[in-house]
């Protein structure tokens, strides 16, 4: 049993992680994060009151707070997922992506290199930090390939240079001063308490009031999903099992084109909440203007994951999808408050470019 720090376990895969540590391991899980816009407690309830859960509000580019927390807590493994993590929003601002991204997963190293220090031998040598990251870091890939441990980093976007820059310090910190990282770097998530700036909760959402579902482009970009209940199991099994200094890249095996994800959501909710007149939903896909610098697509050879430490992704894209869609449309009370009081759903990322 150990105590697991959590950055960022209020957003969206960060809950999943603190959810699937308290069900299905006997660790300590601590959250600590921000309660920036893009974090919901309510993705919390299940484990709020389990006697090994524990929350902090703390922004870990507050070096000296984060290595208080560290202390008290007196931890033995950091997962790190705090982030700002919306490419759209990263071109309208990228300050905040330089800060939290970069600056903080600093103060977080840094923090965590003094807390081993005052480890004794034993729990030094089992101490490790996952640092968490995207395959947007490699950048865009054309028609054929898939990215490995070994490609090349090639940033398009501020959100992606931004954990491009956070993975180069991580690394940098295990080889100078032998924090024991870890690096993982994974495809699309997708599934339940997903922010709904995203493409898939925003199209549902969208589809559900009867408003324009936008399709940037033509929507040929290829996206690979993996299902967020995979990925919590997967950083858990690289925290417990994973080789220190390595890279585990993490994806689902399932890549589509944007387009052919809208229509399928379109076509689940033709089933689960047909259109009032009967018209279908697909009659909402807009196209709208493409997202400046919009990598064509990404794709994911897990095998590395598969073979080293026996993880698979385990879900089927229709019924995870459909049981996404599903999840959206019985739990209102998580996301209606988000388009009142933080984002109403308005077109992000189109601000900036030098003309
Ligand atoms: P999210 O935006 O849903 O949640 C981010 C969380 O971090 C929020 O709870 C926020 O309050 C917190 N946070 C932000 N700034 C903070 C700060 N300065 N201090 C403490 N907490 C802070 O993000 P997500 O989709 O859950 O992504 C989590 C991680 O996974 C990120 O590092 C992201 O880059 C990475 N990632 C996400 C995806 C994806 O598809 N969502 C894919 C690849 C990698
Ligand atoms: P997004 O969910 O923002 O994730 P990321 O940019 O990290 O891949 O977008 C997924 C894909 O969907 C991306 O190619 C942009 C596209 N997209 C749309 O076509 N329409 C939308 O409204 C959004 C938010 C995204």
């Amino acid at each position: 049993m150990s105590r697991i720090l959590v950055t960022g376990g209020a957003g969206f895969i960060g809950s999943a992680v603190c959810r699937h540590l308290i069900a299905a391991t006997p660790h300590i899980c601590i959250n600590a994060d921000k309660l920036t816009y893009a974090a919901n407690p309510a993705s919390l309830e299940a484990i709020a009151d389990d006697p090994r859960y524990r929350f902090h509000k703390v922004d870990i580019a507050d070096g000296a707070a984060i290595a208080r927390l560290m202390a008290d807590e007196d931890i033995d493994a950091v997962i790190h997922l705090a982030a700002e993590s919306h490419v759209d929003r990263s071109i309208d601002g990228p300050a905040a992506f330089i800060e939290t991204n970069i600056n903080g997963t600093y103060c977080l190293l840094e923090a965590a290199r003094a807390h081993l220090e005052r480890l004794d031998a034993a729990r030094r040598a089992a101490f490790r930090f996952v640092h968490v990251s995207t395959d947007e870091v490699f950048g865009s890939l054309g028609p054929e390939g898939s990215f490995g441990e070994a490609s090349p980093y090639d940033p398009s976007s501020p959100y992606s240079a931004s954990k491009a820059a956070s993975d180069h310090l991580a690394r940098a910190w295990q080889r100078t001063f032998g924090l024991p990282v870890i690096v993982t770097n994974c495809s699309n998530n997708y599934g339940p308490c997903q922010f709904p700036e995203k493409l898939i909760p925003l199209t549902i959402i969208n589809a559900l009031s009867q408003k324009p579902l936008p399709v940037y482009g033509k929507g040929e970009n290829v996206r690979d999903w993996l299902y967020v209940e995979d990925h919590a199991r997967a950083l858990v099994t690289v925290l417990e099992r994973g080789q220190t200094g390595a890279t585990y890249l993490i994806g689902g095996r399932i890549e589509a084109r944007n387009i052919d994800v809208v229509r399928r959501i379109c076509a689940v909710m033709d089933e689960l909440h047909p259109r009032p007149g009967g018209s279908c939903h697909a009659d909402l896909i807009t196209f709208v203007a493409d997202r400046p610098g919009h990598d064509l697509r990404y794709a994911i050879d897990p095998s590395r994951i598969e073979q080293e430490l026996g993880w698979r992704p385990s879900r089927d894209f229709a019924s995870d999808l459909k049981s996404t869609v599903e999840w959206y449309l019985n739990n209102e009370s998580w996301w209606r408050p988000l388009l009142e009081a933080v984002y109403d759903g308005r077109r992000l990322g189109l601000g900036g470019r030098v003309r």
